[in-house]
């Protein structure tokens, strides 16, 4: 089955490209950022101590997530409850980063990812696709941006959810942070893969960065 594994850092505009590029080439968008942020959210409500792997490791066996795609959107789900926008709070996101260097925690959701895509045609964003979860994927590419770059255009989505609340420094350290924590973890840390086109989209729009990923998607499916 055709995929794109799609990986990179924090805020270098994986999903904002990815759906972009989903809808347009027919395929199936998957962001694997939200399966680890659910996890991580129903902890954080039940006061898992998320810094002890077993804590994590037994918390893990009561979780209920559930995901729905719908006109291709991804929604998530604990047991009947949607949480799609709960997860994306920076909390969530310190948390998830946290909990993302458990073996119980990737083994979890390394499953239900290679599933999904032997179900559909997937264009499927992370940190470890096209290492770890899909290394035959036929295209693999990995988006990146300046630090700086990707800082400030987190901090503008926080802005425009929670005006005044967020200092543009303390964005750029944290994401710096959350880099330096998915790039040393042992396990499937974020890393490029050997086969990866890299796509740097520092200097792009959206709209370019999703024309290029259409373009290379529509090669790769050729070849
Ligand atoms: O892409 P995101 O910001 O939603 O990801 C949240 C955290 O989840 C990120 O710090 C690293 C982790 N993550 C991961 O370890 N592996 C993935 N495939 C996706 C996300």
């Amino acid at each position: 089955m055709f995929a794109i594994a799609l990986d990179g850092p924090a805020g270098a505009g994986k999903s904002t490209i990815a759906k972009m590029a989903a809808t347009r080439l027919g395929m199936h968008y998957v962001d694997t950022g939200a399966m680890y942020r659910t996890l991580a959210y129903d902890m954080l409500r039940h006061h898992v101590d998320i810094h002890q792997e077993n804590a994590v490791a037994c918390a893990l066996e009561q979780i209920q997530m559930k995901i729905i795609y719908d006109e291709n959107v991804q929604r998530m789900f604990l047991g009947e409850e949607e949480v799609t926008d709960q997860i994306r709070t920076p909390e969530v996101g310190e948390a998830t980063s946290t909990i993302a260097v458990y073996r119980a925690v990737r083994d979890k959701l390394l499953t239900v990812q290679r599933d999904l895509a032997q179900k559909y045609e997937v264009i499927m964003d992370g940190r470890d696709i096209g290492t770890t979860i899909l290394p035959d994927a036929p295209l693999k590419v990995f988006l990146t941006a300046d630090a700086a770059e990707r800082g400030k255009r987190r901090f503008l989505e926080l802005e425009e959810k929670e005006p005044g609340m967020h200092t543009l420094e303390e964005t750029i350290r944290a994401i710096k942070e959350r880099d330096e924590r998915d790039m040393n973890r042992e396990i499937a840390p974020l890393r490029q893969a050997a086969d990866a086109v890299v796509l740097d989209t520092t200097y792009m729009t959206a709209q370019q960065a999703a024309d290029a990923l259409v373009q290379m998607a529509q090669e790769a499916r050729s070849r």
